[in-house]
This record gives structure tokens, sequence and C-alpha cells, in this order.
């Protein structure tokens, strides 16, 4: 057997960790569940959650994948034995549900980016001005409604599968990787040049004062949906709970510092999904202005198209920008579910010994045809996007933290320690905050997740079903 390669650089590594956690999550999903969160009251035990338990979490992944250098899969079985390798199971069915409404969003940033080379995004939003007046909100808004669901967005979402698909049974990954040195630094420029943008606008303040300030009386009465919603969106953004970590750290050498590089690809993420707000709020407060400051928008599932297609029909440019960033967004989910996809096959090539170009179009096919009823109406989409969040990741997380803190506690302090140097005290304060803290916060997460997703089932879900079937 040849000597499992490394990483050849350090940055091939932190690239190739932050294009995975770059994404959807950091672009649509944050600011449409901070807005379904109330704001700022949602952004704060975001932050808190990323800083005490996302940063514990990917040394905890970390430590598994270096030490092992094996798959998810291997790794459990190496280190726990037994019943640990079952783990595995939960992963695969966590990326096999991201991706198939992953990959249908990723078509509706295609679909925007066509519309900017097509018809112009001040002529796509004057087509539905009437129509934007008589339902009282914005044309932006109306827009993204006829992306969202229908033919579009099933052809889009085909498109984009097929992409990936093709990507992954070749196997090509070496361009990829050229892609996203050039793509994260294009996307940050672009979003800082927006957030330098909206704070121009008249209503800035008021959607400063919505994002970033916030009322802790709110925070104390909704704690059960904010604790598990903002759990469940720290571990889909930095790509935890479900294995992927531990494959990129399995090629890491022990001369890492992997404090050093989890902080940088914390940082990075964290901060991106941060600046999106600074955009987001800012343009939709001032395009409808609420006098009690709340988002009027019809749909804060869309609020980043709604938001971002609103500025791009009005600015300078607009259209050219808005075809970079859109296609820029396309390519960030690209990598990311070509890093999702892969996971899927590389678990068939290594358990089930299946051919990776039979992998590859089975997964992505039966990906494909779970992902169409999202095109087909919204509530598709909290199906699946709930249950992977507030549900499976945080299921993958607390079991992840369970086994470090736990099972393996020793040979994790000391595999921390590799590139780094003694850990003394901050050793013991990691381990003793996944063993205790952590599992506790996770395991009530984890609880509130799932009695909310059962509620969902048991109320819009099923009233949804009993109105439309
Ligand atoms: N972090 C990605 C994003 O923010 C989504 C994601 C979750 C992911 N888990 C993953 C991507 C695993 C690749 C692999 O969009």
């Amino acid at each position: 057997m040849s000597q499992r390669e490394t990483w050849a650089t350090r940055t091939g590594f932190i690239l190739a960790a932050v294009g995975s956690a770059v994404g959807l999550g950091n672009i649509w999903r944050f600011p449409f569940v901070t807005s379904e969160g109330g704001g700022a009251a949602f952004l704060l035990i975001y932050l808190l959650f990323i800083l005490l338990i996302g940063f514990p979490a990917i040394l905890v992944e970390f430590v598994i994948g270096r030490k092992t250098k094996l798959n998810p899969v291997g790794a459990l079985r190496e280190l726990g034995g037994g019943a640990w390798k079952y783990v595995g199971y939960i992963f695969f069915v966590t990326a096999f549900v991201i991706l198939s409404y992953y990959s249908v969003i990723a078509g509706w940033f295609v679909r925007y980016s066509l519309i900017g080379v097509t018809d112009g995004y001040d002529d796509a939003m004057a087509q539905y001005e009437d129509q934007a007046a008589e339902q009282e909100t914005i044309p932006a808004d109306i827009l993204f409604d006829t992306v969202a669901t229908g033919l579009d967005s099933m052809v889009f979402h085909a498109i984009f599968m097929a992409v990936t698909v093709g990507i992954v049974a070749l196997g090509v990954r070496r361009g990829i990787e050229a892609a996203v040195k050039l793509m994260v630094p294009a996307l940050i420029i672009l979003l800082i040049g927006l957030a330098v943008w909206a704070a121009t606008l008249p209503e800035a303040a008021a959607g400063y004062q919505y994002y970033l300030s916030p009322n802790f009386g709110e925070i104390v009465a909704n704690w059960d949906e904010l604790l598990p919603a903002a759990a469940g969106q720290a571990f889909f953004t930095l790509s935890l709970g479900m294995g992927v970590m531990i494959v990129y750290a399995s090629y890491l050498g022990e001369d890492r510092n992997l404090a050093k590089d989890g902080g940088i690809i914390v940082t990075l993420d964290t901060g991106i999904a941060f600046i999106v707000g600074l955009i987001v709020f800012p343009i939709l407060l001032t395009a409808t202005p609420d006098p009690d400051g709340e988002l009027l928008i019809e749909s804060p599932i869309g609020a980043i198209f709604v938001a971002v297609g609103d500025a791009f029909s009005t600015v300078p440019a607009g259209t050219v920008l808005g075809v970079l960033f859109f296609g820029v967004v396309a390519l960030a989910a690209l990598s990311s579910a070509i890093s999702l996809l892969e996971f899927v096959v590389a678990y068939l090539i290594d358990e089930h010994g299946v051919q990776r170009k039979v992998a590859a179009l089975g997964a992505g096919g039966a990906i494909f045809l779970l992902g169409l009823p999202v095109t087909y109406d919204l509530v598709f989409l909290e199906l699946l996007d709930y249950f992977a969040d507030s549900v499976l990741l945080l299921l993958g997380a607390t079991i992840l933290v369970i086994f470090v803190g736990w099972i393996i506690p020793e040979v994790a302090k000391d595999e921390l320690s590799k590139g780094i140097g003694p850990l003394g005290s901050s050793g013991e304060a990691w381990i003793w905050a996944v063993r205790i803290p952590i599992v506790i916060v996770l395991l009530v997460s984890l609880a509130l997740g799932v009695m909310d997703y059962a509620s969902f089932l048991t109320g819009d879900f099923a009233d949804w079903i009993s109105a439309n079937l």
C-alpha cells in the first residue's frame, strides 16, 4: 500500500476545509434562519454557539481524523470498536438529505445569475411591479416566488446535480481546489462591497437595529426555539456533525496546529455569514420599511434573493455585479455539493466496494429524486432542512462529542497537543468542556430540536398534506 497522502501545504488543507464550510449555509441559510429567529436574538445565541461549542467541536473531529488517518466509519471502528462504526450510517443519511435540497437552492442561484444575463435585474423586477403593488410587497419578493418552485426550479436542480455527479464520477478534484482559491476571496470582496453600499441606505440604521441589537426578553421567551435553530445552523455552516472534518483532518501531518487551523476556519466562515447579515437587513428594511422594525417580506426563506435581487435592480452596473455575485455563490455551493456527494460516494466505495461511477450516478440520482418535492412546494424544504439541522447534525455532533470526551479523552488530548506543544490547563479545559457542558447543551438542543420537528410534522406539514392530498 502506498503511504497515505498528506496536504502539500498548510493553505491546501485550510482552503479545502473552508471550501466545504463556506457555502449556502453562510449566504442563504444564515439570513433566513436569522430572520426567522427575530434578528439579533438569534444572532447572539448563534455566535455563542459558534464560539463555545462549534470551535471545540471542530477540534473533536480534527483529532479523530488525524489520529486514525481513516474515514469516519473506519476511525470510529478503530478507536471505539463494536457498535461505534454504526454511527457512520447517520453521517451517510445526513449527507444524503442535505445534498437533496442543497442542490435545489444552488439551482436558484444559477437561475438568478442567468436572469441577469438574459433580462437584467431591473427589467426582471419591472415585470412584477403591478402584482407586487397588489400584494403590498416588492417585486423582488414576487420574482423569488416564481423562481423557487415550478418547472424552472426542477430544471436547475437537475442541472446542478448533473454537474456535481459528473465531477465526482470522474474524480476530478484538482480544478475544484484551484477554483476555491479564487472563489473565497472574490466572494469576500463582493460581500464587503455590498455591505459598504448597504450602509448608505436610508433605513440602514433600522436594519442594524434589527440585526445587532438583541431584545433579551425575546431570547428568554423563545429560547426553546432559538437554541436548536442556532445549534443546527452552527453545525451546518461549519460542516460539522457528520464527520466531514474527520475526513479532511485524516490527511493532516502531525506538525500542524489543529487549534490554530480550526480557529482560522471558524473565523472565516463566521465572518462571511456575519457580513451577509450586514447586507441583507439594511436592504430589506429599506425596501419594505416597517414602523415596528420587523421584516415584511413574504418569503424569509428567500431573504438573500429578495434583498440582493432588489439591490442589483437599482445600483449602477447592478446586472454585471449580480451575475457575478449569484455565479460566485453557485460556485461556492458547487464546491460544498461536491464534497457532500464525495462523502456519500466514498462511503459506498470503501464500505461496499461499489465502483466510483456507479456510486456517483446511483447516489446522485437518488438524491435528485429526494430533492424533487422541494421544487414543487417549499414545505418539503422545511421537511428536509429541519430534519437535517435540528435532528441529524445535532445527533451526529452529540455522539462525536461523547465519544471524544468519554471514550478517548487521553488519546484526544495527546493528539491535540501534537504540533502545538504541551497543552497544560487548556487541554484539560477543552476535554472538560467536551465531557460535560457541551454534551448537556447538545442533548438539550437535540431534545428540543426533535420536539420542534415533531410538532412541525404533526402541525404545518400535516395541514399541508390534508389540504393538498
Ligand atoms: N457547510 C456547508 C455550507 O455552509 C454545508 C455543509 C454541511 C457541508 N455539511 C457539509 C458541505 C459537509 C460539505 C460537506 O453551505
